[in-house]
């Protein structure tokens, strides 16, 4: 059987604890991995009780008190606070989400928080997302037309193309599927991934892009798009309900079809 090591500096210590007030009734503890480069340290997990009663009610609300009131160099990304901007995106309880949508009250006993898995930790709960941003912009993210704007006329869509867009315009880029799908892990250099993907077939289906072909021809790569192997995650992961194993499946099915 084969053996695995980590090296010595990759292994998560156990850090700080910080306790609550004596008069906080409720308490909840997040345990929160921490990790400073520039440091030489190793990555550690610090524990904060935070007293919920005086608290918001999402895990983002108890990160900011935690940042404002406790040590101020907890580092995060978050911009909206309202489940739009995928900023806040991390693993909190075991599952890729957004901080800013999980409520504190919806997890059982202790909170743990990570960054997003699979990816290059920048510090603490921000990961670096340049491979997963340049990979979205390799699939050409805008309407590609041959036919010359008209200036008295707009590309409209009737209610029913329109709806084609429904499940997948509402992408907020926050990365939870890909960084929860095995094969993206193993893969994520050559394949493209759950999200990315989403999106290619965003814009195949938009009835006023016509440069279907040409995207389809992009896509047809044995890991671009066929490393998806239907295992799921993406759609248990996404915060917005979305399901990329469903785009993926009609590009791969597009791909047969205009074989015949
Ligand atoms: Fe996030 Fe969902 Fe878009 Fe994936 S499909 S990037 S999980 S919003
Ligand atoms: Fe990954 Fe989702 Fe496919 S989890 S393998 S992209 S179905
Ligand atoms: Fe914008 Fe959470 S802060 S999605």
């Amino acid at each position: 059987m084969a053996e695995f090591r980590l090296p010595i500096n990759s292994i998560i210590k156990s850090g700080k604890q910080y306790k609550a007030s004596t008069n906080a009734k409720n308490i909840k503890t997040f345990i929160v991995y921490r990790y400073d480069p520039t440091s030489g340290e190793n990555p550690r997990t610090d524990s904060f009780e935070i007293d919920t009663d005086n608290c918001g009610p999402m895990v983002l609300d108890a990160l900011l008190k935690i940042k404002d009131e406790i040590d101020a160099s907890l580092t995060l990304r978050r911009s909206c606070r309202e489940g739009i901007c995928g900023s806040c995106s991390m693993n909190i309880d075991g599952r890729n989400t957004l901080a800013c949508t999980k409520a504190i009250a919806d997890i059982n006993g202790d909170i743990t928080i990570y960054p997003l898995p699979h990816q290059p930790v920048i510090k603490d709960l921000v990961s670096d997302l340049s491979h997963f941003y340049a990979q979205y912009a390799s699939i050409k993210p805008w309407m590609k037309t041959n036919t010359p704007a008209s200036p008295n006329k707009e590309r409209l869509q009737s209610k029913q193309e329109h709806a084609k867009l429904d499940g997948l315009y509402e992408c907020i880029l926050c990365a939870c599927c890909s960084t929860s799908c095995p094969s993206y892990w193993w893969n994520s250099d050559r394949y493209l991934g759950p999200a990315t993907l989403l999106n290619a077939y965003r814009w195949i289906s938009d009835s006023r892009d016509e440069a279907t072909n040409e995207r389809l021809d992009a896509l047809e790569d044995s890991f671009k798009l066929y490393r998806c192997h239907t295992i799921m995650n993406c759609a248990e992961a996404c915060p917005k309900d979305l399901n990329p194993a469903q785009a993926i499946i009609k590009i791969k099915q597009l791909l047969v079809k205009r074989k015949f």
